[in-house]
């Protein structure tokens, strides 16, 4: 059975990408830092659908586990034919008002740590000429002007190039560039105002994401913005002088 490992699986998004993957038949290895919530998840998950889960408890900020994750992700004995790229966070602050740790933790989280993992996964998925990486970016790509909307700017980038580069090897890079979306993303004190600010039909739910950034996949698209609203938001930015969008992006950012 074909094995897929969901980063970020221990809530929100990554806990959604693991049930709609589990419930497809896929074996799955779930990690993220909390490794009592991924053994949970691991149970009901195996014990509802009978696939296989796999913990793997690590933390994307530090080098140790980056590597821990990557070692698993080029075990040609054990292969994993898809990479969910999803692990994240933002600071939800200005970049002057947010500490170098916290700065360096969510690059290496956003950027490192895809770059870093789909380096690993790509030789074995190619040698088997079949293969797919999912990376969550953010439709923050096209609105925000955050060191968060940057990174995931860059995350856009990296998988429209790795698309171009794989044609022909029977593996595809994929990007999903969610809205707002109700997980635990916004729980933090200093995201938690656009859970007050926004109005109902500004918020998707994680099982609209995942549904749709997974038909993406199927379909080898290279990026993916789930419902219609975000699609025209995303189109109206991209036509939209940087000036108005950078004002409208910074909404938050300087709290
Ligand atoms: N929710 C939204 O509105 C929204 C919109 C656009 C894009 N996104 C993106 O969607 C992805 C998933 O976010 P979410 O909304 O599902 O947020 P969430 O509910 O807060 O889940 C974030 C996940 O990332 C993991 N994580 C955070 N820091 C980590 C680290 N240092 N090492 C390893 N894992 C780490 C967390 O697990 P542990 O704490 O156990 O490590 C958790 O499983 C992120 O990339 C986010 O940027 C979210």
């Amino acid at each position: 059975m074909a094995t897929a490992l969901v980063t970020g699986a221990s809530a929100g998004l990554g806990e959604e990408f693991a049930w709609q993957l589990a419930t497809a038949g896929h074996d799955l290895v779930v990690t993220a830092r909390s490794r009592d919530r991924l053994s949970e998840l691991a149970d009901v998950v195996a014990s509802a659908t009978g696939v296989s889960v796999e913990v793997l408890a690590a933390d994307l900020s530090l080098p140790d586990g980056r590597e821990q994750v990557a070692s698993r992700l080029a075990d040609s004995s054990r292969p994993v034919s898809l990479l969910v790229n999803n692990a994240g966070f933002a600071t939800g602050k200005g970049f002057l008002a947010s500490s170098w740790e916290e700065e360096a933790a969510m690059h290496d989280v956003l950027v490192t740590a895809p770059l870093r993992l789909t380096h690993a996964a790509l030789p074995g998925m190619i040698e088997r000429g079949h293969g797919a990486v999912l990376n969550v970016a953010s439709i923050a790509a096209h609105l925000g002007d955050s060191t968060y909307a940057a990174h995931k700017r860059w995350l856009v980038e990296f998988t429209s190039a790795l698309a171009g580069q794989l044609r022909g090897t029977g593996v595809t890079a994929t990007a999903v560039l969610p809205g707002m979306t109700r997980t635990e993303f916004h729980s933090k004190p200093t995201l938690e105002h656009y859970r007050a600010e926004l109005p109902e039909f500004a918020w998707l739910s994680a099982e609209q994401v995942v549904s749709a950034a997974l038909t993406g996949v199927r379909r080898g698209a290279v990026t993916v913005t789930p419902s219609v609203r975000y699609q025209a938001a995303g189109t109206l930015a991209r036509l939209t002088p940087k000036a108005v969008t950078r004002r409208m992006g910074s909404m938050g950012s300087r709290r």
